[in-house]
């Protein structure tokens, strides 16, 4: 896809021009926003991880006893979650690689498909194609979940980062296709890459693991049935 926000497999092999090291956003757990949906039953049923990256969300509800599927652009980071979903013994989740904006063969399938910093990392213009390959894969009733950066959690000035999002922005590519139920304030997690020697730490909110806590939004929507 033009206007790739990141050369992703180059991330997960550790050769990323944007940072050094694994990537930031590999907190080897799901993010905790998206994990106290699961502790509290929100993510039911066949369960589908939108551009899963190494899909811990999958490889969580898969190891509650819930199907997954997880589909992601690069071939590394689903070479990694299948090795992951291999050792943790777990035969109910399938990890595929494959273009989120363009996927067919689950026509009403999934009854929660979970975004997990996906639709920031997609180009704008791949949003409503996006929109219309996961609606397709919804079952009737199907949820929602959406984590994505919300607008200034970025430096203006930084060249190359995600394609933070305002609510409004959210709801209109959002809308046409589902119902909105919810968009509030969230944080994405994420760990920090490491600084210059003597370089002062910056002035970041941090969660009790030393992660960074950065301003989100989190989005709950469902299918009409
Ligand atoms: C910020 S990472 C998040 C990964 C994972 N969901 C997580 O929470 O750790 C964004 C992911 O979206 C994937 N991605 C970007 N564009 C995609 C596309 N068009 N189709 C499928 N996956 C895509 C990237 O490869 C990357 O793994």
């Amino acid at each position: 896809m033009a206007d790739e926000v990141l050369d992703w497999d180059s991330a997960y092999r550790g050769e990323s021009e944007g940072f050094e090291g694994p990537p930031p956003w590999n907190i080897g757990e799901p993010q905790p926003e998206l994990a106290a949906l699961i502790e509290a039953g929100e993510i039911t049923g066949t369960v589908l991880d939108a551009g899963c990256g190494h899909a811990e969300l999958a490889l969580t509800v898969a190891a509650r006893g819930q199907t997954a599927v997880g589909i992601d652009l690069s071939p590394t980071a689903i070479a990694a979650a299948r090795a992951a979903a291999a050792e943790r013994g777990l035969d109910n989740v399938t990890l595929e690689q494959g273009d989120i904006t363009a996927f067919t063969g689950y026509d009403g399938r999934f009854d929660t498909i979970v975004d997990s910093t996906l639709f920031h990392s997609l180009p704008v213009e791949g949003r409503d194609g996006y929109q219309r390959s996961i609606v397709a894969a919804a079952a009737p009733g199907a949820k929602y979940v959406v984590l994505a950066f919300a607008k200034g959690a970025f430096p203006a000035e930084q060249e190359q980062k995600p394609n933070e999002v305002d609510a409004d922005e959210l709801r209109a590519a959002v809308d046409p296709y589902w119902v909105v139920d919810e968009i509030r304030p969230a944080y994405i997690h994420a760990t920090v890459p490491p600084l210059p020697e003597g370089t002062p730490a910056p002035p970041i909110e941090r969660d009790a693991k030393g992660r960074m806590k950065m301003p989100a939004l989190l989005l709950r929507a469902h299918k009409p049935a």
